[in-house]
């Protein structure tokens, strides 16, 4: 009888002969609608937290990035990067304590998605309103169709990781709403940003899952 589709796809490759004992790696394709290289023994839960939680040290850089840029700017403004901003470390914050609960590392990419985050802030927050606000559309829209498709994939398998993914969902749903509200985006940035945006979101989420 042939294995159910998941277990097929999860089989470790056959170490070539007169290799040396390395860790297997599994391989997760198309199983779920979250794909990932998973190492030996690594749940794709732990891996979706990982990834998760330097998303969110992208979150809270970018808008530290714009809030710089910003201090010019209405008072409005700046309330608003620094509330969002207070809600992303606060996420970080959620997937940082399930991670030390089962003793894993952060992952390989938190560093490089806080140095992007800060940089696509600040350019963003120079450019203003408009840009701020397409940036916050574009990122929000990426995040919450993996979320989605990470709470589908976890819910049975992981239900900490499902907890910590789903006390998060209502802001980001926010962030992305009160964004897409906003009259001043213009036609412009909305163009020119979000397929940007969406494109480096999800080559960093891409990384992190197959890294
Ligand atoms: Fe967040
Ligand atoms: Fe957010």
């Amino acid at each position: 009888m042939l294995a159910p589709r998941a277990l097929r796809n999860c089989a470790p490759s056959a170490p070539m002969a007169g290799a040396s004992a390395q860790p297997l790696s599994f391989t997760v394709r198309r199983t779920m609608e979250t794909a990932a290289r998973l190492n030996a023994g690594e749940t794709l839960g732990s891996r979706v937290l990982k990834v998760d939680h330097a998303g969110e040290h992208g979150a809270v850089n970018i808008y530290r990035g714009q809030s710089l840029a910003c201090r010019w700017r209405s008072v409005e403004l700046r309330r608003e990067l620094a509330e969002f901003q207070h809600h992303e470390e606060r996420h970080r914050a959620i997937f940082a304590a399930e991670l030390r609960r089962r003793g894993l590392k952060r992952c390989r990419s938190y560093h490089l998605c806080g140095v992007g985050g800060f940089l696509l802030g600040f350019i963003t927050g120079v450019c203003g309103r408009p840009s701020i606000s397409a940036t916050t559309v574009a990122v929000e829209r990426v995040v919450l169709r993996h979320l989605e498709a990470q709470l589908r994939d976890l819910r049975d398998s992981d239900p900490d990781a499902h907890r910590a993914i789903s006390s998060i969902v209502d802001d980001e749903q926010a962030h992305h709403d009160r964004a897409a509200l906003e009259k001043r985006q213009g036609i412009f940035w909305p163009r020119v940003l979000r397929p940007l945006v969406s494109a480096s979101t999800e080559a960093v989420i891409w990384l992190g899952m197959h890294l």
